[in-house]
């Protein structure tokens, strides 16, 4: 017998490489990606009520302007999941926000994939995993990813994941600039520069990470992103500098910015170099690289 309430982590990401190609037909860009699920969550609980309304409430005190009505991807998760199911029971969703917005670090959409596993494991399980990674894509292109987790590589539009080795845990520290930046406006941008080229290191990472070479794993690290975002917010790509001067072993954008990620020699490491951007910007998180097993136990029943 399901136990209610019951709590469950959505966990952020960050890009390893992130290659982004041409624009298709459709409007969306075809990419390639090696996605690593990190250990700086936010937080949803779960409740049946009586009604047969699903209700929503959020805590977010770094993101006020988190939207509470059908507009946020995980009320439309929620309702997307009992409509397949064909199930109209009551369920009130809690969220506790840590994760930052318009970060690139994926929490919106950690979230909906959350939903729509949490939602479906509060219905009896009645959707199989491919049906949960199809209503993933209509959330958004990176929400299938967070039904996958652990180190991954997303191509397509992100939908097509290949999952990889766990990485031996590496530990980052994630700082969140004043500055947000929206996804599109990036695409865009990088659509405008006309002799842009793809740095084209996804399938290198793999091979890396195949190999188990760690060396190569920080040396090959690499985002599109970075040339439009660090030319239009210097500010940003001053923070990625400060994390090199700081210790980090690399550093990079998280997906199309404005959080800024550097990998640390050790946890030590990382909280030395944290302590060494606190104050001075708005979030500052040090947070280890997820293995694939939590995904597995929050699918799995
Ligand atoms: O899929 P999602 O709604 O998260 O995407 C947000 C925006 O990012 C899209 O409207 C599109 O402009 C851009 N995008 C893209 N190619 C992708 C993913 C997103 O152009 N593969």
């Amino acid at each position: 017998m399901m136990q209610f309430p019951f709590t469950l982590q959505a966990p952020a990401k960050i890009n390893l490489t992130l290659d982004i190609f041409s624009k298709r037909a459709d409007g969306y860009h075809s990419l390639a990606s090696v996605m690593q699920a990190i250990g700086l969550y936010d937080t949803l609980t779960f409740s049946l009520q009586e009604s047969e309304e699903v209700t929503f409430t959020c805590e977010a005190p770094h993101s006020p302007d988190v939207p509470t009505d059908t507009t946020n991807l995980v009320v439309r998760a929620a309702l997307l999941v009992r409509e397949a199911a064909e199930i109209k029971r009551g369920i009130a969703i809690h969220l506790e926000k840590r994760i930052p917005s318009q970060a690139g670090l994926g929490g919106g959409s950690s979230d909906a994939a959350t939903a729509l596993i949490g939602v479906n494991r509060a219905l009896g399980n009645p959707l199989t995993e491919k049906q949960l990674h199809a209503l993933a894509l209509t959330l958004g292109s990176d929400v299938p990813f967070f039904l996958t987790g652990g180190t991954a590589t997303a191509r397509g539009r992100g939908e097509q994941l290949t999952p990889l080795l766990d990485l031996p845990t590496q530990w980052l520290i994630i700082v969140k600039p004043e500055e947000n930046v929206s996804t599109g406006w990036a695409y865009n941008a990088l659509d405008a520069i006309l002799d842009r080229a793809s740095h084209r290191g996804t399938k290198r990472m793999e091979e890396a990470i195949r190999q188990q070479d760690w060396e190569r794993l920080i040396a090959f690290q690499c985002n599109d992103f970075e040339r439009p975002v660090f030319e239009h917010y210097p500010k940003i790509a001053w923070l990625h500098d400060e994390l090199l001067m700081a210790g980090a072993l690399t550093a990079h954008l998280c997906g199309s910015g404005s959080a800024v990620y550097g990998i640390a020699k050790s946890e030590a490491d990382a909280e030395k170099i944290a302590s060494r951007m606190r104050g001075r910007y708005p979030q500052v998180a040090v947070s280890p690289t997820l293995q694939r097993e939590r995904n597995e136990s929050a699918l799995g029943d």
